[in-house]
């Protein structure tokens, strides 16, 4: 029923129905196997809003997401991820291009993110993860020495972001942090396994480190991170219910399909810790 999607990160999750109760074995099961494989992917679910909302808790508490401007007017707790918005300037919006973790300038960041495809392109709009436990188990011991002690500064946006977020309202502004002090490497709660902790949309810099050093480090680090043998690409199908785990993976959308088809996807979060 549990089924490995690559070496490290992602398994498949089938029959499994989440309209359904789920017993409390089942969740035990479900959730050490979220904790093992970083990505689940439940194949086959038709989850209207409330359906999906109920699915979620039982791996959590819902944590409130940022730009409210993008939440389901019948279901507020979850935001719709689509590609078509566009920025005030006209420019088409594409959420998640560019590898990150979500809403990392939160004291306590999400510990996770699910999707659910309600519509999809014919082809791409993969989402593409990297498991950052192995990427810090790839590194230089002297460089995993090096980076233990460092804290990383994250705010809603990094100047030296290559990605554009969506304008924030007021509101929302308000109930953003303006900075937040995480460490480079932090300890899964779960797991107890160690990851480098990136974050290239909202880490501003590093405590103690000049720009220009903490930006070739950070640079180096994503670099490493990113590559093909820590990453696992899924592929979007019909029905697909995603929840992965921010607190050890970066993940990026992929705007490589026709603009002229709908990509549209519910998007739901759950409560985490502060990184340690
Ligand atoms: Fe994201």
């Amino acid at each position: 029923m549990i089924t490995p999607l690559s070496p490290h990160t992602g398994a498949e999750v089938r029959g499994v129905d989440l309209t359904q109760p789920i017993d409390t074995a089942l969740r035990v099961r479900l959730n050490a196997a979220f904790v093992d494989h970083s990505v689940l992917v439940f194949r086959d679910q038709r989850l209207s809003p409330q359906q999906l909302l109920a699915a979620v808790q039982l791996f959590g508490d819902v944590f409130p997401q940022h730009n409210t401007r993008f939440a389901l007017p019948e279901c507020p707790q979850i935001h719709y991820i689509s590609n078509q918005d566009f920025h005030a300037n006209g420019e088409r919006y594409i959420p998640g291009e560019g590898y990150h973790t979500d809403h990392s300038n939160a004291v306590e960041p999400p510990k996770a993110t699910v999707l659910h495809a309600v519509q999809l392109p014919d082809r791409g709009g993969d989402t593409q993860f990297v498991n950052m436990q192995r990427a810090y188990a790839g590194l230089p011991e002297a460089t995993r020495d090096r980076i233990e002690p460092l804290r990383a500064v994250h705010v809603y946006q990094s100047r030296h972001s290559e990605r554009k977020l969506m304008a924030l309202s007021d509101t929302a502004r308000a109930a953003v942090p303006d900075a937040v002090l995480h460490p480079l490497v932090r300890t899964h709660p779960e797991s107890r396994r160690k990851s480098i902790y990136l974050n290239p949309i909202r880490i501003e810099g590093i405590v103690g480190m000049e720009e220009r050093d903490a930006l070739a480090l950070l640079d180096e680090l994503l670099t490493h991170a990113t590559q093909p043998q820590y990453e696992y690409r899924h592929q979007w199908r019909e029905g697909d219910m995603v929840m992965w785990d921010n607190r050890c993976l970066l993940h990026k959308a992929n705007g490589d399909y026709d603009m002229a088809q709908v990509r549209y996807l519910y998007r739901i979060m759950l409560k985490g810790d502060a990184p340690k």
